[in-house]
């Protein structure tokens, strides 16, 4: 039986150290962090923090030295089926047409070939590339290999959405375009989600509670509920003044890290 009380991801405890030959780099510290069922949780932190090597911990790509993340109780080991990723340099198959890298988690996850065309399709379309079935990734711009990037993440349809960057080094423009789709989408979706950014104004605009992280060896440093009513439009929530005081709150913690 499904328990609500009990989150959908945790990490406790959590120490993460990497080695060379010459020295051992102490990454993370003492992270405590949960993400409830359908919560939006975003982590910003100085660079190098440790934000990269978060996620891949969540995602069991990376065994920590101390303590553990959870996944609806479950303590990851290898890579849990539930979550889905977008990396911080996300790549699409540059061999195969935006449908098809659409399509692929689609065709992974076994269904008919009649279903995974329509769902395809209709997330080509929710992120505005519906003419561009067929380029391939080298024929679209930045923004729309990300918008690419973004509708495969949707076609696996996780659990639990881990996001590093995923608007990656977009214009301020195109940033601010792709977060209004996602937001839109998401607010639709409701799942939980584990958001890296080191853009503060898109973390507050996206996010139920802001996580903000010391300089290395990253710790969780200060914590802010985003107490803004949902559906949020993704860039006028900014002229809110709950909005502006936030984002001076957070900058901040943030200043005093860099
Ligand atoms: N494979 C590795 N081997 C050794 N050290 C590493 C490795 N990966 C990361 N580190 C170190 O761990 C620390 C945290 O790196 P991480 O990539 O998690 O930072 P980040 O917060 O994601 O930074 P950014 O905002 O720049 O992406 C850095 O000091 C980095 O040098
Ligand atoms: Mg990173």
């Amino acid at each position: 039986m499904e328990n609500s009380n009990r989150p959908k991801l945790e990490i406790r405890d959590l120490k993460v150290e990497y080695y060379t030959k010459t020295q051992t780099t102490v990454a993370l510290e003492k992270v405590q962090l949960s993400v409830a069922d359908g919560e939006f949780v975003s982590v910003v932190g100085p660079s190098g923090c440790g934000k990269s090597t978060l996620l891949k911990v969540v995602s069991g790509l990376l065994q920590p030295a101390e303590g553990a993340a959870y996944i609806d109780g479950q303590m990851v080991q290898g890579v849990p089926d539930q979550v889905g990723m977008v990396f911080q340099n996300d790549a699409l198959l540059p061999w195969k047409t935006a449908f098809d890298n659409v399509r692929l988690p689609l065709e992974i996850k076994g269904l008919p070939r009649d279903e995974q065309i329509r769902e395809a399709e209709r997330l080509l379309k929710m992120v505005g590339l519906e003419g561009f079935r067929d380029y391939h990734p080298k024929q679209l711009s930045g923004g729309m290999r990300k918008r690419v990037a973004l509708a495969r993440t949707f076609a696996y349809d996780p659990d639990i959405y881990l996001m590093d960057e995923p608007f990656g080094p977009l214009d301020a423009q195109t940033r601010v375009k792709i977060g209004e789709e996602f937001l839109k989408i998401w607010e639709k979706v409701g799942k939980s989600v584990l958001f890296i950014t080191h853009d503060i104004e898109e973390a507050i605009a996206l996010s139920d509670r802001v996580i903000v992280m010391s300089a290395r060896p990253g710790r969780i440093k200060a914590e802010f509920k985003i107490n803004l009513k949902r559906p949020r439009p993704f860039y006028d929530i900014r002229f809110d003044p709950v909005f502006k005081e936030l984002q001076r709150e957070i900058w901040n913690q943030m200043s005093n890290e860099i």
